[in-house]
């Protein structure tokens, strides 16, 4: 991240608390600006000067890749190590690695599962230490999860940051599969009104914690359940609606437009193929109600999912 010193101090602690600063690397001062590193997969804000810069690695700490052979794919979150190793033995090493290093972490996590069921989470084996509850930073929000009970993703903090910035106060959102409210609590934060389902008991009790922790309890109204059996008590209801779920948000679509007031605008995720990464979703969304017209304001793809899928969100008009 290239910045200016003056703004250096605060651009490392936004990046440390977005859990993207790359620890492994020294801060370098060069013709006037500052290079602060920046994790390979950390997802930067838009508004951040990313630029490819050789750094030190900073030899005081002992690093996981100093005493393994072969290179780890790991992601944090809070305090917990996420590592991606099918291999058992090289996840016993890493283990045995990233204890004997210099990182500050409590528990590893290793992924023992694709994300599964409409609940879409993961199962994780316990590699070290004893609680998968932890604590993770946001923009200035904390939200407490339990990987192992809920979805999560920190890599789609960009993107929720893309859809709260457009949100305005008064507005009446409903985020129709909520989770633990990474979009509930910043968008109510902001003064909307939102109305947050998930199918997952546990999503939701995390998700009221996190009300509570970021007060925003008096905007956000909770439900467990089905969207489909809520839906109908916000008939015509929201000014926007979010649905993340990106694998089956069309089997939804009718729900959304029972509850899309006049003039709704309509965040709708999808995975889609890289090449035509749009077209497919667009014909969708249009074809779904004679009643609605649907007009297409914006097409972003988020990051790529596999090496021939990306992850997308449409914003419509309905
Ligand atoms: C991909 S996760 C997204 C969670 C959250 N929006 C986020 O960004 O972290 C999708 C969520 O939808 C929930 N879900 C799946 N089917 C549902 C349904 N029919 N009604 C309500 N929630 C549902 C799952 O339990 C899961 O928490």
């Amino acid at each position: 991240m290239k910045v200016l010193p003056v703004d250096g101090e605060s651009t490392r602690v936004t990046l440390d608390s977005l859990e993207i600063l790359n620890h492994e690397y020294k801060i370098l001062s060069h013709e006037g600006h500052l290079y602060i590193p920046i994790t390979e997969d950390g997802t930067p804000p838009s508004d951040m000067d990313v630029v490819y810069m050789d750094l030190l690695p900073n030899k005081n700490r002992l690093l996981p890749s100093d005493l393994l052979p072969f290179k780890i794919t790991y992601e944090r979150l809070g305090d917990i190590i996420l590592l991606d190793e099918p291999d058992a033995h090289q996840a016993t090493a890493a283990t045995i690695a990233l204890l004997a290093s210099d990182i500050p972490f409590k528990t590893i996590l290793n992924k023992a599962s694709e994300i599964q069921g409409n609940t879409r989470v993961r199962k994780w084996s316990l590699l070290s230490g004893n609680s998968t509850e932890t604590v993770h930073k946001e923009y200035g929000f904390e939200f407490l999860v339990d990987i192992s009970k809920v979805y999560f993703s920190p890599r789609l903090v960009t993107e929720r940051q893309r859809v709260t910035g457009q949100v305005c106060s008064g507005e009446r959102v409903f985020d129709m599969f909520s989770g633990i409210g990474p979009f509930t609590v910043p968008i109510a934060s902001k003064g909307a009104t939102v109305t947050a389902t998930d199918i997952n008991d546990d999503a939701i009790e995390y998700l009221r914690k996190n009300i509570s922790r970021n007060n925003v309890e008096t905007n956000v109204t909770a439900h467990t359940g089905d969207v489909r059996n809520i839906a109908d008590e916000y008939s015509h209801w929201a000014d926007r609606i979010i649905m993340n779920l990106p694998h089956s948000a069309n089997d939804f679509l009718d729900v959304a437009f029972n509850i899309a007031g006049k003039k709704c605008i309509l965040h709708y995720y999808s995975i889609s193929e890289l090449d035509d990464p749009f077209t497919a979703d667009i014909s969708v969304l249009q074809n779904v109600s004679q009643e609605h017209e649907v007009t297409i304001l914006n097409e972003t793809i988020i990051r790529s999912y596999s090496s021939s899928q990306v992850h997308i969100c449409i914003d419509a008009l309905l």
